[in-house]
């Protein structure tokens, strides 16, 4: 059975951590909650040993069966989640501080940790609030949130701390997902190539790369070595992965095949353009005089079928497809002619699917014709699902092979 330790820290939200560990428990999960002193003022810890079924620990000295208890809750914790996590909490972990149960057994833990931060807005956008996150988030820390909206402290603004199902997703995404991917290379696609016709303008399509990014982010906590072949997007690289930043079709090519004999993986999510303009213009083209721009457009190279013909040995390669409807028929043609592991095709013209959308639905189709079709869910979520297929294919992989 997973355990999860739970911190709690004296923010107004430590009400809902409460159902933070109603939530893990309701999935059969062990919830070992460490209370720090100040949080007590807030909620009582008897409401989470009635919830959770276990001795809530505070302080450093106060089970003398058990003396190192810093130590044997960090080793027994498969996810340390502390919500809410206040700015001093962030601060000390940033630091490596360690004067008390909780920050003791974060320094100690080797789990995979998640925090909810929860504060006053102006103690967010504090620069040293910020530095904080981000050096944590630069270690692989996850950090959940916080949200806009109406504060304790009655004003307005980001600070409150996200709800207890995001913050509960985002430790079942760990549990679920562990170090699966250890050891492995993947490369992951993102975003809409840029097909520029003179130095102003060019031919692109909506991908907002929100997929790819969700692909290689989940890759890497699962353990990957992951490298991000990513066209433009207005997202922020996620931690611990290599971005490659490219712009057009060819460019994305280069750094595929460059890469791609060294992967375990492939996985091309982005929206390569499937025609570039026939020729650049060095100059902006003037609009004077010309009532119509005719720009012919010719074909770019195939990245994915490059990749199969080179395929080496026990590489597994997955293919998106953009379809407008029919998305079975359509799908079932493209794995038929292009023979990759697994086919992610999803509608694009679903509403709140595909392009842009922070959620997504698809159709996997599998090589051996095998299809799983999902429900609407987070890009995030998605992207731990094809991984969970992926590292199937790697397990049933590797043991052929030995
Ligand atoms: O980026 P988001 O806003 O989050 O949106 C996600 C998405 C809709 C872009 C993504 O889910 C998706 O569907 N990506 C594939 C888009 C696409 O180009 O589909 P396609 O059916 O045109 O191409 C099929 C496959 O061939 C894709 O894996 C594509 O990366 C690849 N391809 C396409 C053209 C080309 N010249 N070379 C390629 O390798």
């Amino acid at each position: 059975m997973s355990c999860v330790v739970l911190g709690v820290t004296a923010g107004i939200a430590a009400y809902k951590a409460v159902e933070v560990a109603r939530q893990l428990v309701s999935k059969g999960i062990t919830v070992k909650v460490i209370m720090t002193e100040k949080a007590r003022h807030l909620v009582g810890p008897s409401t989470f040993r009635a919830v959770t079924g276990n001795p809530v620990a505070v302080s450093l000295f106060d089970d003398p069966g058990s003396p190192m208890k810093h130590i044997s809750l960090a080793r027994e914790a498969d996810v340390v989640v502390v919500a809410p996590a206040t700015a001093n909490l962030l601060a000390k972990m940033a630091h490596g501080l360690a004067d008390d149960l909780l920050s003791t057994t974060l320094l100690a833990t080797r789990a995979p940790v998640v925090v909810a931060p929860a504060m006053n807005a102006a103690m967010y956008r504090h620069p040293a609030t910020q530095e904080n996150l981000r050096k944590l988030r630069e270690r692989g820390i996850m950090v959940v949130g916080p949200e806009e909206g109406f504060l304790a402290c009655g004003e307005e603004g980001e600070g409150r701390m996200s709800e207890p199902s995001r913050i509960v997703d985002a430790v079942l995404a760990f549990l679920r997902g562990g170090r699966q991917l250890e050891g492995k290379r993947v490369l992951v696609t993102a975003g809409g190539t840029r097909e520029p016709f003179d130095p102003v303008r060019y031919v692109g399509n909506r991908s907002s790369g929100k997929m790819g990014f969700a692909l290689a982010e989940v890759a890497s906590r699962r353990g990957a070595e992951v490298h991000l072949v990513s066209a433009p997007t207005a997202l922020e690289p996620p931690q611990g992965v290599d971005l490659i930043k490219v712009e057009t079709a060819e460019q994305m090519r280069e750094e595929v095949m460059r890469l791609a004999p060294e992967m375990d993986v492939v996985v091309m999510a982005a929206a390569v353009a499937d025609y570039t303009p026939e020729r650049f213009s060095v100059e902006k083209i003037k609009k004077e005089g010309q009532e119509e721009l005719v720009i012919r457009l010719r074909r770019t190279p195939d990245i994915l079928q490059e990749l199969l013909e080179r395929r080496r040995g026990g590489q597994i390669i997955v293919g998106f497809a953009a379809e407008t409807g029919d998305l079975k028929e359509k799908a079932l043609s493209k794995i038929r002619s292009k023979k990759v592991d697994l086919l992610v095709a999803n509608d694009v013209t679903r509403p709140g699917c595909g392009f842009g959308s922070d959620h997504n639905q698809a159709l996997l189709v599998f090589r051996d014709g095998r299809m799983r079709e999902t429900d609407l869910m987070p890009k995030e979520d998605l992207a731990a699902l094809i991984w969970d297929e992926i590292a199937r294919m790697l397990g049933s992989a590797d043991d052929s092979s030995s």
